[in-house]
């Protein structure tokens, strides 16, 4: 049976691919410091390390027994990283490094193929209009995009010198039940939720025309492991739904779905945010035909029959 190893596999998307792994009848590691993540999300069967991605010999011992790594260990606030540069960048980007070090190292005959967590940040303020493909021009506008894309550089090398073959996934916006409610760090769909259910008013940065191209959390996993299994050298993929949202109509639709007539609170626009982000999906639809997107209505109200449950 292949072992996977999962970085952050503590944190919102880590919890659901685990437990899609643990579906698909993998035997699964997780590594996280708990320091955002919960010890609750791992589910039993589970082997949980308490540690550091930027321990090196605790992570060349893990991937020695790992088949492959997803690694999504990080901090993924645009906010928080543009508040605590230094401190977030050595996570997000020297962590990567010590995951492709330790991969290359880790004792298994050859180099342990790692999925890793770029993000749609890379692309920084993009045109409204065009979708986003993997090959245009990149122009981060947060240090939190920059380290991104610096993993993403690391990725070619990782491949290119020390031959760990790897994938970066440019995720945009992921969604769906599992984000921490309490968290100011946690995404804008966790914010209007718990202010629907509190009954106060949705807070939104900036004019609220600003666009995200909002991705169900259920269909990234099931991306991230079929790449995991077809063979890599160093690639990267956008994983988004080419449908943009605006924040403002986002607020509507989950006003609509609770039946909530609160009003919005406006404040000033967040450092480093970006004004438009719309992907597409066609290089993955390339790879993967049979591949079916979740619509937003759709899994808004998934996540709000789970959501509303916890
Ligand atoms: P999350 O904050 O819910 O999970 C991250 C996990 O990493 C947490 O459990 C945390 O405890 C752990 N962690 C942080 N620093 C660590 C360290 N030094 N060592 C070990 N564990 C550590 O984040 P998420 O939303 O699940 O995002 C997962 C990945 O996807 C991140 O790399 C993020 O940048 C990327 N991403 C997320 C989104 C999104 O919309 N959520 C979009 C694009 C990219
Ligand atoms: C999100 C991810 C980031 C990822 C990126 C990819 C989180 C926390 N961040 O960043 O990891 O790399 O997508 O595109 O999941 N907003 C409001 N009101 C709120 C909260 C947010 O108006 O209460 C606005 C923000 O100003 C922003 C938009 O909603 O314009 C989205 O914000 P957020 O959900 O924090 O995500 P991103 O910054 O896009």
């Amino acid at each position: 049976m292949s072992r996977y190893l999962v970085t952050g596999g503590c944190g919102f998307i880590g919890n659901h691919l685990v437990r899609h792994l643990l579906e698909e009848h993998f035997a699964v590691t997780v590594v996280d410091d708990l320091s955002t993540g919960s010890r609750d999300n791992v589910p039993d069967g589970v082997h949980f390390v308490e540690g550091d991605i930027r321990d090196q010999s605790l992570m060349t011992e893990l991937l020695s027994q790992a088949d492959g790594c997803f690694h999504l260990a990080a901090i993924p606030s645009v906010e928080r990283c543009s508040k605590e540069w230094q401190f977030t960048s050595d996570v997000n980007a020297l962590g990567t490094i010590s995951v492709f070090e330790s991969a290359a190292k880790a004792a298994r005959g050859h180099a342990c193929p790692v999925l890793y967590a770029s993000s749609a940040a890379v692309y920084g303020a993009a045109s409204a209009e065009a979708p986003l493909d993997e090959t245009m021009p990149i122009a981060p506008i947060s240090s939190y995009g920059v380290d991104k894309f610096a993993c993403e550089h690391y990725g070619r090398i990782a491949w290119r010198n020390y031959q760990v073959p790897n994938v970066g996934l440019r995720l945009f916006n992921v969604y769906g039940e599992g984000q921490p409610k309490d968290s100011p760090y946690s995404g804008v769909i966790t914010h209007f939720i718990r202010a629907l259910e509190q009954k106060k008013p949705l807070t939104i940065f900036g004019g609220g025309n600003q666009s995200r191209d909002f991705v169900y959390v259920g269909d990234v996993v099931r991306a991230m492991v079929a790449l995991m299994r077809a063979p890599m050298q160093s690639e990267i993929y956008n994983i988004c739904t080419n449908v943009p949202t605006s924040i403002l109509s986002l607020a509507q639709m989950l006003k609509e779905l609770f039946g909530d007539t609160q009003e919005i609170n406006y404040q000033p626009e967040r450092l480093g945010d970006i004004p438009y982000s719309l992907g597409s999906n066609a290089k993955l639809y390339k790879k993967n035909p049979e591949f079916i997107y979740t619509s937003l209505k759709e899994g808004l109200e998934k996540t709000l029959q789970n959501t509303c449950r916890s």
